[in-house]
């Protein structure tokens, strides 16, 4: 039969295929999310996460050495257990467990790892929401004190970078102008721009103790049926200085993604989420899916859609088990 293309032909075998690829995945894009804790000896794995665990500051010292000869470094720091009030106190206390470990971890092992941190008050507030909280409403401005604070405080002890994770409008530009206005300037800002108010975070919400104890945040998190709304959003983060935008979650919003990364001219991040992670997770260890497939074929989902950055739980088993 004569024809006058034939696909098949650049898929004759794997040398031709990888020779055709059009997206490839570097270990320099991945980020890793870690939660830590106060206290020592600390290593407690999280039901709802397997292979995901709580860490000291004496644990997570041996676990980054790992991470690092893997190739992973680079973090997103989340803290637990710190004391929670009304107003998120501890969330800028030198004390809490964010800054102690970011000083622990710069002291071992300095400017090998990459810092960032995710800063929001949820897991620091009585009320689990991530602001201030008023008669039911979580007010918007009297929020961006309290987290351009919690930046500062990681600044201060060492972050690269600070990740705004709450959904306040205004919060790059306040966090922005408290860094500078402190000497910060060199400190980056990874603005979870595009964050939608999903049920995919069940399992983090469970890890972090950071569940609303009333309500839901959907008066501040993106509603999930709205596509034009969420690049508004991310170039409004532009504008007030972010240095890197973020699609969270990642997978159900592919079309955001790509539709982020043809408007902007920023670094694009995705937030592959606890609960994607889960699912993989118990799917695999139900035998219905093979893990290493599956995650692959999700890792060049998110980098086909456009995302430069991955932040993954699944990055260790990528590369400790040599999936890439
Ligand atoms: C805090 C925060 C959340 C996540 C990252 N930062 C939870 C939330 O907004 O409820 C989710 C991360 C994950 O699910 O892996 N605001
Ligand atoms: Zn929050």
């Amino acid at each position: 039969m004569k024809l006058i293309t034939r696909p098949r032909r650049l898929r004759t075998n794997s040398i031709m295929r990888s020779m055709v690829a059009e997206t490839r995945l570097s270990k320099d894009m991945f980020v890793y999310p870690m939660f830590v804790c106060k206290g020592s000896k600390v290593k407690n794995e999280i039901k709802a996460m397997p292979g995901v665990c709580h860490y000291s500051p004496d644990t997570l010292v041996k676990e980054v050495e790992k991470l690092l000869k893997l190739g992973i470094n680079k973090l997103l720091l989340f803290g637990v257990g710190d004391k929670k009030s009304e107003t998120a106190k501890s969330s800028k206390s030198q004390k809490s467990a964010v800054p102690t470990a970011i000083r622990r971890l710069r002291a071992e092992f300095g400017k090998d790892l990459y810092l960032i941190t995710d800063v929001c008050v949820c897991a620091y507030t009585t009320h689990g929401h991530c602001g201030v909280l008023t008669g039911g409403q979580v007010l918007n401005d009297p929020s961006l004190e309290i987290l351009s604070d919690m930046a500062l405080a990681h600044a201060k002890a060492g972050a690269d970078m600070v990740a705004p994770s709450d959904m306040m409008d205004g919060r790059v530009a306040a966090i922005r102008e408290k860094l500078d206005d402190n000497g910060h300037n060199t400190v980056g800002i990874m603005s979870y721009s595009t964050k939608f108010a999903s049920a995919y975070y069940g399992p983090f919400r469970e890890v972090a103790d950071s569940s609303p104890q009333k309500g839901d945040r959907k008066g501040y998190q993106m509603d999930i049926r709205n596509g034009r709304e969420a690049l508004k959003e991310s170039l409004i983060d532009e504008e007030e200085g972010a240095d890197i935008l973020m699609v969270k979650p990642a997978l159900a919003y592919l079309d955001v993604i790509q539709n982020i990364k043809n408007h902007t001219l920023l670094p694009l991040a995705c937030y592959n989420v606890s609960g994607e992670y889960s699912m993989v997770k118990v799917a695999a260890q139900a035998g219905l899916v093979d893990e290493a497939s599956i995650v692959m074929e999700n890792m060049y989902a998110f980098s086909r859609a456009g995302a430069d950055i991955i932040i993954t739980y699944h990055v260790k088993d990528i590369l400790s088990k040599g999936w890439m």
